[in-house]
């Protein structure tokens, strides 16, 4: 974690979920590294990135606990927050076995399977892949921050619902209240 973060959450554990950071010795694939990692509140979740001042971009890690029947997301929404303008990174299994990411933005909560297509997001998607390991989904991407702006409303999901092989639906509880807007340079979450 960046000095930074460490800083922050020493004065704001209580606030931004700092105390429980499990994220920081997670490892990944091709020994890709991040310079910094939130654990999310919700649906067993970690964030972990490397933001780019210098071009605006962001490498992301998104990792999350899943059967691998099952499928996970995670968005950014430019424009609001919740599911309605989420632009989002689906990892499920495709039809040939293998893990797939589709990237797919949401326009109203009336998505018809259809809907549920791999097309371009409102920003720039430089790389996507994914991968399932030992109970975890991890989606990863390089991706340009809508504005550059650092600060950003995020959405994430879970769910074991298909139709005609694509995710489809998802349960409520938690699955409604995994948002949150997260600043990708000081780390914080709100
Ligand atoms: C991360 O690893 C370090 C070094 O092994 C250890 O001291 C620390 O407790 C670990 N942190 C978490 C959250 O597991
Ligand atoms: C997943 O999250 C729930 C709710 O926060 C928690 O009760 C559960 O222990 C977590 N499961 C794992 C395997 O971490
Ligand atoms: C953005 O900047 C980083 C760090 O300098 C660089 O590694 C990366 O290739 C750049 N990405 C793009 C899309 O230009
Ligand atoms: C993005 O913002 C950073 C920090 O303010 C700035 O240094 C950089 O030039 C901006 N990049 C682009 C592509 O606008
Ligand atoms: C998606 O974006 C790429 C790169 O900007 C562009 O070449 C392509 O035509 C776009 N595809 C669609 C379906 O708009």
């Amino acid at each position: 974690m960046k000095p930074a973060v460490i800083f922050l959450c020493l004065f704001l554990s209580a606030l931004h979920h700092c105390a429980a950071q499990s994220c920081v010795n997670d490892t990944f694939s091709g020994d890709k590294l991040y310079a910094s990692c939130s654990s999310l509140p919700y649906l067993n979740a970690s964030l972990h990135w490397n933001y780019h001042p210098s071009n605006g971009t962001v490498d992301v890690a998104y990792r999350a606990l899943q059967t691998s029947d099952g499928w996970v997301a995670w968005a950014i929404n430019p424009d609001g927050s919740g599911m309605i303008g989420a632009n989002a990174f689906l990892a499920f299994p495709g039809s040939n076995g293998a893990v797939t990411v589709y990237t797919t933005q949401f326009s109203s909560y009336g998505v018809q399977p259809s809907d549920v297509k791999d097309e371009n997001l409102t920003f720039a998607v430089y790389s996507r892949e994914s991968e399932y390991s030992d109970g975890y989904y991890t989606i990863y991407a390089t991706l340009e921050l809508p504005r550059n702006d650092t600060k950003q409303n995020t959405v994430w999901q879970a769910s074991t619902t298909f139709s005609d092989g694509v995710p489809y639906g998802h349960p409520s509880g938690d699955h409604y209240l995994s948002k949150t807007s997260l600043d990708f340079l000081t780390g914080q979450l709100e």
